[in-house]
Protein backbone atom coordinates (compact mmCIF):
# COMPACT_ATOMS: atom_id res chain seq x y z
CA UNK A 1 0.00 0.00 0.00
CA UNK A 2 1.86 3.25 -0.99
CA UNK A 3 0.23 6.70 1.01
CA UNK A 4 -0.67 5.81 4.85
CA UNK A 5 -2.94 9.19 5.70
CA UNK A 6 -6.67 9.03 5.30
CA UNK A 7 -7.13 6.19 2.88
CA UNK A 8 -4.52 4.82 3.92
CA UNK A 9 -5.78 4.07 7.50
CA UNK A 10 -9.02 3.07 6.03
CA UNK A 11 -7.34 0.63 3.41
CA UNK A 12 -5.32 -0.98 6.34
CA UNK A 13 -8.48 -1.20 8.07
CA UNK A 14 -10.46 -3.11 5.67
CA UNK A 15 -7.17 -5.42 4.81
CA UNK A 16 -7.21 -6.24 8.42
CA UNK A 17 -10.77 -6.63 8.84
CA UNK A 18 -11.90 -8.19 5.46
CA UNK A 19 -10.49 -11.83 6.68
CA UNK A 20 -11.97 -11.88 9.50
CA UNK A 21 -15.92 -11.28 9.03
CA UNK A 22 -16.10 -12.62 5.66
CA UNK A 23 -14.99 -16.46 4.35
CA UNK A 24 -12.34 -14.40 1.50
CA UNK A 25 -11.17 -17.35 -1.07
CA UNK A 26 -7.59 -15.94 -0.60
CA UNK A 27 -5.88 -14.90 2.80
CA UNK A 28 -4.57 -11.05 2.47
CA UNK A 29 -1.35 -10.36 3.69
CA UNK A 30 -0.27 -6.53 4.45
CA UNK A 31 3.39 -7.55 3.50
CA UNK A 32 4.55 -3.82 2.89
CA UNK A 33 3.88 0.13 3.44
CA UNK A 34 5.54 2.62 1.24
CA UNK A 35 5.95 6.31 2.58
CA UNK A 36 8.95 8.43 1.43
CA UNK A 37 9.95 9.14 5.01
CA UNK A 38 11.14 6.05 6.55
CA UNK A 39 10.90 6.98 10.19
CA UNK A 40 6.96 8.23 9.68
CA UNK A 41 5.79 5.25 7.59
CA UNK A 42 7.60 2.74 10.51
CA UNK A 43 5.37 4.22 12.56
CA UNK A 44 2.23 4.03 10.58
CA UNK A 45 3.03 0.35 9.60
CA UNK A 46 3.39 -0.74 13.36
CA UNK A 47 -0.04 1.12 13.76
CA UNK A 48 -1.81 0.08 10.74
CA UNK A 49 -0.55 -3.31 10.59
CA UNK A 50 1.84 -3.85 7.96
CA UNK A 51 4.90 -6.03 8.14
CA UNK A 52 7.44 -3.94 6.37
CA UNK A 53 8.64 -0.45 4.82
CA UNK A 54 9.95 1.11 1.66
CA UNK A 55 10.53 4.56 0.83
CA UNK A 56 9.99 4.28 -3.18
CA UNK A 57 7.47 2.79 -4.33
CA UNK A 58 9.28 1.74 -7.00
CA UNK A 59 10.85 -0.79 -4.78
CA UNK A 60 7.56 -2.89 -4.11
CA UNK A 61 7.26 -3.77 -8.26
CA UNK A 62 10.74 -5.83 -7.94
CA UNK A 63 9.40 -7.70 -4.83
CA UNK A 64 8.03 -11.34 -5.57
CA UNK A 65 6.36 -11.16 -1.97
CA UNK A 66 4.21 -8.48 -3.86
CA UNK A 67 1.13 -9.48 -5.73
CA UNK A 68 -1.35 -6.15 -5.51
CA UNK A 69 -0.63 -2.57 -4.78
CA UNK A 70 -3.06 -0.72 -3.06
CA UNK A 71 -2.80 3.39 -4.39
CA UNK A 72 -3.58 5.86 -1.63
CA UNK A 73 -1.99 8.71 -2.79
CA UNK A 74 -2.82 12.08 -4.19
CA UNK A 75 -4.27 12.37 -8.10
CA UNK A 76 -1.05 13.23 -9.22
CA UNK A 77 0.67 10.03 -9.27
CA UNK A 78 -1.51 7.55 -9.49
CA UNK A 79 -1.01 7.04 -13.53
CA UNK A 80 2.58 6.67 -13.00
CA UNK A 81 2.41 3.95 -10.25
CA UNK A 82 -0.71 2.39 -11.65
CA UNK A 83 1.14 1.92 -14.77
CA UNK A 84 4.25 0.63 -13.69
CA UNK A 85 2.65 -1.71 -11.04
CA UNK A 86 0.21 -3.20 -14.35
CA UNK A 87 3.23 -3.44 -16.50
CA UNK A 88 5.05 -5.62 -13.46
CA UNK A 89 2.28 -7.83 -13.43
CA UNK A 90 1.01 -6.48 -10.21
CA UNK A 91 -3.13 -6.13 -9.68
CA UNK A 92 -4.04 -2.51 -9.07
CA UNK A 93 -6.66 -0.93 -6.44
CA UNK A 94 -6.16 2.78 -7.35
CA UNK A 95 -8.01 5.37 -4.95
CA UNK A 96 -10.73 7.91 -6.85
CA UNK A 97 -10.55 10.40 -8.93
CA UNK A 98 -8.60 7.82 -11.01
CA UNK A 99 -6.42 10.82 -12.45
CA UNK A 100 -6.21 14.03 -12.41
CA UNK A 101 -6.76 14.19 -16.53
CA UNK A 102 -8.34 12.07 -19.35
CA UNK A 103 -5.59 12.22 -20.99
CA UNK A 104 -3.90 10.58 -17.78
CA UNK A 105 -6.77 8.19 -17.40
CA UNK A 106 -6.73 6.80 -20.72
CA UNK A 107 -3.30 5.66 -20.38
CA UNK A 108 -4.09 4.03 -17.50
CA UNK A 109 -6.95 1.75 -19.52
CA UNK A 110 -4.49 1.19 -22.24
CA UNK A 111 -2.22 -0.68 -19.52
CA UNK A 112 -4.62 -2.19 -17.49
CA UNK A 113 -6.31 -3.45 -20.94
CA UNK A 114 -2.72 -5.06 -21.52
CA UNK A 115 -2.35 -6.19 -18.34
CA UNK A 116 -5.86 -7.80 -18.29
CA UNK A 117 -4.71 -9.92 -21.35
CA UNK A 118 -1.89 -11.52 -18.67
CA UNK A 119 -4.51 -12.08 -16.14
CA UNK A 120 -3.24 -8.61 -14.23
CA UNK A 121 -6.39 -6.65 -12.62
CA UNK A 122 -7.46 -3.03 -11.86
CA UNK A 123 -10.00 -1.46 -10.25
CA UNK A 124 -10.74 2.46 -9.13
CA UNK A 125 -11.31 2.58 -4.83
CA UNK A 126 -15.24 4.16 -5.24
CA UNK A 127 -16.02 2.92 -2.26
CA UNK A 128 -19.82 4.25 -2.03
CA UNK A 129 -21.19 1.45 -4.45
CA UNK A 130 -20.16 -0.87 -1.65
CA UNK A 131 -22.49 0.72 0.88
CA UNK A 132 -25.35 -1.98 1.51
CA UNK A 133 -28.14 0.33 1.02
CA UNK A 134 -26.77 1.83 -2.23
CA UNK A 135 -26.55 -1.91 -3.34
CA UNK A 136 -30.04 -2.54 -2.29
CA UNK A 137 -31.02 0.42 -4.31
CA UNK A 138 -29.57 -0.82 -7.32
CA UNK A 139 -31.00 -4.10 -6.85
CA UNK A 140 -34.40 -2.40 -6.61
CA UNK A 141 -33.88 -0.54 -10.00
CA UNK A 142 -32.43 -3.42 -11.71
CA UNK A 143 -36.16 -5.48 -10.27
CA UNK A 144 -37.97 -2.77 -11.76
CA UNK A 145 -39.36 -1.43 -8.66
CA UNK A 146 -39.47 2.07 -9.57
CA UNK A 147 -39.70 1.53 -13.41
CA UNK A 148 -37.80 3.05 -16.32
CA UNK A 149 -35.45 5.85 -14.44
CA UNK A 150 -36.72 9.63 -15.03
CA UNK A 151 -34.73 11.80 -13.37
CA UNK A 152 -31.90 11.99 -10.88
CA UNK A 153 -30.73 14.45 -8.26
CA UNK A 154 -27.24 13.72 -6.45
CA UNK A 155 -25.87 16.03 -3.88
CA UNK A 156 -22.59 15.80 -2.35
CA UNK A 157 -22.24 18.47 0.43
CA UNK A 158 -19.17 18.74 3.01
CA UNK A 159 -18.62 21.91 4.53
CA UNK A 160 -14.99 21.62 5.87
CA UNK A 161 -13.63 24.77 3.06
CA UNK A 162 -16.46 27.03 4.40
CA UNK A 163 -14.53 28.91 6.71
CA UNK A 164 -12.25 31.00 4.64
CA UNK A 165 -9.33 30.40 6.64
CA UNK A 166 -9.15 26.71 6.51
CA UNK A 167 -5.89 25.95 5.39
CA UNK A 168 -4.52 24.82 2.43
CA UNK A 169 -3.23 21.18 1.41
CA UNK A 170 -2.66 19.36 -1.87
CA UNK A 171 -7.10 18.82 -2.07
CA UNK A 172 -7.12 23.08 -3.25
CA UNK A 173 -3.94 22.34 -5.54
CA UNK A 174 -5.04 21.66 -9.38
CA UNK A 175 -1.35 20.74 -9.87
CA UNK A 176 -1.73 17.54 -7.32
CA UNK A 177 -5.91 17.38 -7.25
CA UNK A 178 -6.60 17.77 -10.91
CA UNK A 179 -9.52 19.54 -9.79
CA UNK A 180 -11.74 20.78 -6.56
CA UNK A 181 -14.73 19.52 -5.13
CA UNK A 182 -15.59 18.40 -8.69
CA UNK A 183 -13.32 16.04 -8.84
CA UNK A 184 -12.75 15.18 -5.20
CA UNK A 185 -16.10 14.91 -4.20
CA UNK A 186 -18.26 15.12 -7.71
CA UNK A 187 -16.63 12.24 -8.94
CA UNK A 188 -18.29 10.22 -6.59
CA UNK A 189 -22.02 11.01 -7.51
CA UNK A 190 -21.47 10.44 -10.91
CA UNK A 191 -20.13 7.08 -10.32
CA UNK A 192 -23.08 6.62 -8.03
CA UNK A 193 -25.11 8.14 -10.77
CA UNK A 194 -24.08 5.13 -13.32
CA UNK A 195 -23.71 2.39 -11.05
CA UNK A 196 -27.69 3.09 -9.77
CA UNK A 197 -29.11 3.64 -13.18
CA UNK A 198 -26.51 1.33 -15.24
CA UNK A 199 -26.23 4.12 -17.48
CA UNK A 200 -23.37 6.37 -18.95
CA UNK A 201 -23.70 9.86 -18.76
CA UNK A 202 -23.83 11.50 -22.20
CA UNK A 203 -23.76 15.19 -21.76
CA UNK A 204 -23.12 18.02 -19.37
CA UNK A 205 -23.54 21.68 -19.09
CA UNK A 206 -21.61 22.98 -15.93
CA UNK A 207 -20.71 25.63 -13.90
CA UNK A 208 -17.70 25.92 -11.16
CA UNK A 209 -17.37 28.37 -8.39
CA UNK A 210 -13.95 29.40 -6.22
CA UNK A 211 -15.32 31.19 -3.32
CA UNK A 212 -12.24 31.76 -1.35
CA UNK A 213 -8.93 32.34 -3.58
CA UNK A 214 -6.60 32.36 -0.86
CA UNK A 215 -5.99 30.69 2.35
CA UNK A 216 -2.97 30.61 4.76
CA UNK A 217 -0.22 27.73 4.08
CA UNK A 218 -0.80 24.77 6.43
CA UNK A 219 1.35 24.39 9.16
CA UNK A 220 0.11 21.02 9.95
CA UNK A 221 -2.64 19.34 7.97
CA UNK A 222 -4.68 15.52 9.01
CA UNK A 223 -7.41 13.69 7.13
CA UNK A 224 -9.33 17.26 6.00
CA UNK A 225 -8.42 19.43 8.60
CA UNK A 226 -5.22 21.33 9.86
CA UNK A 227 -3.90 24.14 11.36
CA UNK A 228 -2.93 27.41 9.29
CA UNK A 229 0.29 29.65 9.88
CA UNK A 230 0.84 33.64 8.80
CA UNK A 231 1.90 32.76 4.98
CA UNK A 232 -0.89 32.59 2.13
CA UNK A 233 -1.07 31.29 -1.16
CA UNK A 234 -3.52 30.71 -4.13
CA UNK A 235 -6.48 28.02 -4.03
CA UNK A 236 -6.66 26.99 -7.97
CA UNK A 237 -9.62 24.46 -7.60
CA UNK A 238 -13.53 24.87 -7.54
CA UNK A 239 -15.27 25.02 -4.19
CA UNK A 240 -18.27 24.18 -5.41
CA UNK A 241 -19.66 22.14 -8.64
CA UNK A 242 -22.50 22.42 -10.33
CA UNK A 243 -24.11 20.85 -13.57
CA UNK A 244 -27.22 19.69 -15.08
CA UNK A 245 -26.71 16.24 -17.52
CA UNK A 246 -28.66 14.09 -19.48
CA UNK A 247 -27.64 10.17 -19.27
CA UNK A 248 -27.38 7.79 -22.16
CA UNK A 249 -31.19 6.92 -22.29
CA UNK A 250 -31.89 10.84 -22.02
CA UNK A 251 -33.24 11.08 -18.57
CA UNK A 252 -32.37 14.41 -16.92
CA UNK A 253 -29.88 14.42 -13.87
CA UNK A 254 -29.12 17.69 -11.70
CA UNK A 255 -25.57 17.16 -10.13
CA UNK A 256 -23.91 19.24 -7.07
CA UNK A 257 -20.69 19.20 -5.07
CA UNK A 258 -19.39 21.53 -2.41
CA UNK A 259 -17.38 21.88 -0.20
CA UNK A 260 -18.99 25.18 1.00
CA UNK A 261 -22.42 23.97 2.78
CA UNK A 262 -22.09 24.91 6.50
CA UNK A 263 -23.53 22.12 8.47
CA UNK A 264 -23.34 19.41 5.94
CA UNK A 265 -20.29 17.20 7.09
CA UNK A 266 -20.50 14.40 4.15
CA UNK A 267 -24.10 14.91 3.01
CA UNK A 268 -23.75 12.70 -0.46
CA UNK A 269 -27.16 11.98 -1.44
CA UNK A 270 -28.41 10.54 -4.32
CA UNK A 271 -32.37 10.63 -5.43
CA UNK A 272 -33.71 8.92 -8.45
CA UNK A 273 -37.50 9.05 -9.67
CA UNK A 274 -38.78 6.29 -12.15
CA UNK A 275 -42.04 5.77 -14.15
CA UNK A 276 -43.41 4.04 -10.56
CA UNK A 277 -41.73 5.57 -7.86
CA UNK A 278 -38.79 6.87 -6.38
CA UNK A 279 -35.20 6.03 -3.90
CA UNK A 280 -33.11 8.65 -1.93
CA UNK A 281 -30.53 8.15 0.12
CA UNK A 282 -28.69 10.42 2.96
CA UNK A 283 -24.70 9.33 3.65
CA UNK A 284 -25.22 11.04 6.62
CA UNK A 285 -28.15 8.21 7.56
CA UNK A 286 -26.30 5.48 5.70
CA UNK A 287 -28.01 2.46 6.75
CA UNK A 288 -31.41 3.75 5.36
CA UNK A 289 -32.36 3.74 2.03
CA UNK A 290 -36.06 5.77 1.58
CA UNK A 291 -38.58 4.05 -1.37
CA UNK A 292 -41.93 5.21 -2.43
CA UNK A 293 -43.89 2.88 -4.21
CA UNK A 294 -45.82 5.06 -6.41
CA UNK A 295 -48.04 1.85 -7.09
CA UNK A 296 -49.64 1.63 -3.76
CA UNK A 297 -52.63 3.36 -3.36
CA UNK A 298 -52.33 7.33 -2.95
CA UNK A 299 -54.63 7.13 1.32
CA UNK A 300 -51.21 5.03 2.86
CA UNK A 301 -48.38 5.91 0.96
CA UNK A 302 -45.57 7.65 1.59
CA UNK A 303 -41.41 7.19 1.74
CA UNK A 304 -40.79 3.69 3.36
CA UNK A 305 -37.94 4.13 5.27
CA UNK A 306 -35.88 0.46 5.41
CA UNK A 307 -33.26 0.21 7.77
CA UNK A 308 -30.77 -1.81 5.66
CA UNK A 309 -29.05 -3.93 8.44
CA UNK A 310 -31.45 -7.03 7.76
CA UNK A 311 -28.86 -10.25 7.53
CA UNK A 312 -30.23 -10.82 3.44
CA UNK A 313 -29.12 -6.97 2.73
CA UNK A 314 -26.05 -6.65 1.20
CA UNK A 315 -23.02 -7.79 2.92
CA UNK A 316 -24.83 -7.01 6.24
CA UNK A 317 -25.16 -10.77 7.23
CA UNK A 318 -21.92 -11.02 7.95
CA UNK A 319 -21.81 -8.48 10.72
CA UNK A 320 -24.30 -7.68 13.40
CA UNK A 321 -27.69 -8.39 14.45
CA UNK A 322 -30.28 -6.46 12.34
CA UNK A 323 -30.26 -2.58 13.49
CA UNK A 324 -26.63 -2.20 14.42
CA UNK A 325 -25.75 -0.67 11.86
CA UNK A 326 -23.01 -0.25 9.71
CA UNK A 327 -20.43 3.13 9.25
CA UNK A 328 -18.15 4.57 6.75
CA UNK A 329 -15.29 2.28 7.18
CA UNK A 330 -17.24 -1.16 6.37
CA UNK A 331 -17.60 0.12 2.35
CA UNK A 332 -13.53 -0.33 2.48
CA UNK A 333 -13.62 -3.51 3.87
CA UNK A 334 -16.31 -4.61 1.29
CA UNK A 335 -13.98 -3.42 -1.06
CA UNK A 336 -11.31 -5.85 -0.10
CA UNK A 337 -13.95 -8.34 0.00
CA UNK A 338 -15.32 -7.67 -3.83
CA UNK A 339 -11.76 -7.28 -5.02
CA UNK A 340 -10.46 -10.70 -3.34
CA UNK A 341 -13.31 -12.63 -4.51
CA UNK A 342 -13.01 -11.33 -8.29
CA UNK A 343 -9.26 -11.92 -7.96
CA UNK A 344 -9.55 -15.48 -7.17
CA UNK A 345 -12.32 -16.30 -9.64
CA UNK A 346 -9.69 -14.77 -12.04
CA UNK A 347 -12.37 -12.08 -13.18
CA UNK A 348 -12.04 -8.18 -13.41
CA UNK A 349 -13.84 -6.46 -10.11
CA UNK A 350 -15.65 -3.46 -10.49
CA UNK A 351 -15.59 -0.76 -11.34
CA UNK A 352 -12.81 -0.90 -13.95
CA UNK A 353 -10.80 1.56 -15.10
CA UNK A 354 -12.95 1.77 -18.16
CA UNK A 355 -15.57 2.86 -15.60
CA UNK A 356 -12.99 5.29 -13.87
CA UNK A 357 -12.31 7.20 -17.62
CA UNK A 358 -15.58 7.57 -17.87
CA UNK A 359 -15.83 9.38 -14.82
CA UNK A 360 -13.11 11.25 -15.81
CA UNK A 361 -14.51 12.34 -19.03
CA UNK A 362 -17.92 13.84 -16.99
CA UNK A 363 -15.55 15.92 -14.82
CA UNK A 364 -13.49 17.09 -17.83
CA UNK A 365 -16.96 17.89 -19.63
CA UNK A 366 -17.75 19.82 -17.09
CA UNK A 367 -14.67 21.94 -17.07
CA UNK A 368 -15.09 22.85 -20.26
CA UNK A 369 -18.61 23.65 -20.37
CA UNK A 370 -17.90 26.01 -17.00
CA UNK A 371 -15.04 27.71 -19.34
CA UNK A 372 -17.19 27.89 -22.04
CA UNK A 373 -20.23 30.34 -20.55
CA UNK A 374 -21.82 26.80 -19.74
CA UNK A 375 -22.83 25.91 -23.17
CA UNK A 376 -23.79 21.89 -23.67
CA UNK A 377 -20.98 19.54 -23.93
CA UNK A 378 -21.21 15.83 -25.36
CA UNK A 379 -19.40 13.24 -24.02
N1 LIG B 1 -12.87 6.54 -1.59
C1 LIG B 1 -13.08 7.64 -0.89
O1 LIG B 1 -14.14 7.85 -0.40
C2 LIG B 1 -11.94 8.62 -0.69
C3 LIG B 1 -11.94 9.46 0.42
C4 LIG B 1 -10.85 10.32 0.61
C5 LIG B 1 -9.81 10.36 -0.32
N2 LIG B 1 -9.86 9.54 -1.41
C6 LIG B 1 -8.78 9.56 -2.41
O2 LIG B 1 -7.65 8.90 -1.86
C7 LIG B 1 -6.44 9.49 -2.34
C8 LIG B 1 -5.60 9.93 -1.16
O3 LIG B 1 -6.34 10.86 -0.40
P1 LIG B 1 -6.15 11.01 1.19
O4 LIG B 1 -7.32 11.74 1.68
O5 LIG B 1 -5.81 9.70 1.80
O6 LIG B 1 -4.89 11.97 1.22
P2 LIG B 1 -3.88 12.19 2.43
O7 LIG B 1 -3.23 13.49 2.20
O8 LIG B 1 -4.58 11.96 3.73
O9 LIG B 1 -2.82 11.00 2.23
C9 LIG B 1 -1.99 10.94 1.10
C10 LIG B 1 -0.81 10.03 1.41
O10 LIG B 1 -0.02 9.86 0.25
C11 LIG B 1 1.36 10.05 0.58
N3 LIG B 1 2.08 10.38 -0.65
C12 LIG B 1 1.89 11.43 -1.46
N4 LIG B 1 2.70 11.33 -2.54
C13 LIG B 1 3.43 10.19 -2.39
C14 LIG B 1 4.43 9.54 -3.14
N5 LIG B 1 4.86 10.05 -4.30
N6 LIG B 1 4.96 8.37 -2.67
C15 LIG B 1 4.51 7.84 -1.52
N7 LIG B 1 3.56 8.43 -0.75
C16 LIG B 1 3.03 9.57 -1.19
C17 LIG B 1 1.32 11.12 1.66
O11 LIG B 1 2.49 11.17 2.39
C18 LIG B 1 0.12 10.59 2.50
O12 LIG B 1 0.52 9.52 3.34
C19 LIG B 1 -6.87 10.63 -3.26
O13 LIG B 1 -6.90 10.17 -4.57
C20 LIG B 1 -8.28 10.94 -2.78
O14 LIG B 1 -9.09 11.53 -3.78
C21 LIG B 1 -10.89 8.67 -1.60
Amino acid sequence: MIGYAFMGRAHSHAWRTAPRFFDLPMAPEMAVLVGRSAAAAAAAADQLGWREVETDWRRVLERDDVDLVDICTPGDSHAEIAEAALEAGKHVLVEKPMANTVAQAETMVAAAVEARRRGVRSMVGFTYRRVPAIQLARQLIADGRIGEVRQVRAQYLQDWLADAEAPLSWRLDKDKAGSGALGDIGAHIVDLTQFLTGQRFAGVSGMLETFVTERPVAESFSGLHGTGGSERGPVTVDDAALFTARLTSGAPAVLEATRYAWGRKNAMRIEISGTSGSLAFDFEEMNVLQFFDGTEEARTGGFRRILVTEPDHPYTGHWWPAGHGLGYEHGFTHQVVDLVEALAADQDPAPSFEDGLHVQRVLDAVERSNAETHRWVQI
